[in-house]
């Protein structure tokens, strides 16, 4: 009797937790389609121009450059999906830790790149990715990752 309790609160356990991971799946999410000249033109606006450089696109030079410059777009081993670069964007931070350990999350600096969050609109996040999306091209064939589309 007391076995079966355990079992029972176990499964109880393991099925709370399923629950509350799919209350958090974006696997519904959607956005319409963005303008790549609008987020071409919200991506000089946003000042994304002082750290980064895009593959193939000529853009003014920075006002305020940063230290570093990181190029967006170009040969890449893993193709950057719609939601690594939303999250890229209204997250940064979250990106900068997607491969490591804890531990190493714990070492590593913050992420220079601010939050727009603020100051930016839904409809220039959605033109922002639609105009650097494209600039990614894969690597190698043997690098392709086969990602699931929509249901
Ligand atoms: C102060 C510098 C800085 C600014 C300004 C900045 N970024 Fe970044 N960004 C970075 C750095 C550094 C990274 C590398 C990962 C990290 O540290 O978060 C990065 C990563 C990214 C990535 C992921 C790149 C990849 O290949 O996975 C995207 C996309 C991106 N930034 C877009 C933007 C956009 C759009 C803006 C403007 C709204 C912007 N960034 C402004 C510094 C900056």
């Amino acid at each position: 009797m007391k076995t079966r309790c355990l079992v029972t609160l176990a499964l109880l356990v393991v099925l709370a937790a399923g629950c509350q991971k799919s209350l958090k799946s974006t696997r519904t999410f959607r956005l319409p389609d963005g303008d790549p000249i609008r987020g071409k033109a919200a991506f000089i606006a946003l000042k994304c121009v002082n750290c980064h450089t895009v593959d193939g696109v000529e853009l003014p030079k920075p006002t305020e450059p940063a230290e570093k410059t990181l190029a967006l777009g170009g040969k890449v081993a893993r193709l950057r999906t719609y939601g690594d670069l939303l999250t890229s964007i209204v997250h940064p931070a979250a990106s900068l830790s997607d491969a490591l350990t804890l531990q190493q999350q714990k070492k590593m600096e913050k992420t220079p790149m601010p939050s727009v969050n603020d100051m930016m609109t839904v409809k220039e996040l959605i033109d922002l990715v639609a105009f650097i999306q494209p600039r990614y091209v894969r690597l190698d064939p043997l690098y392709e990752i086969d990602y699931p589309t929509g249901p």
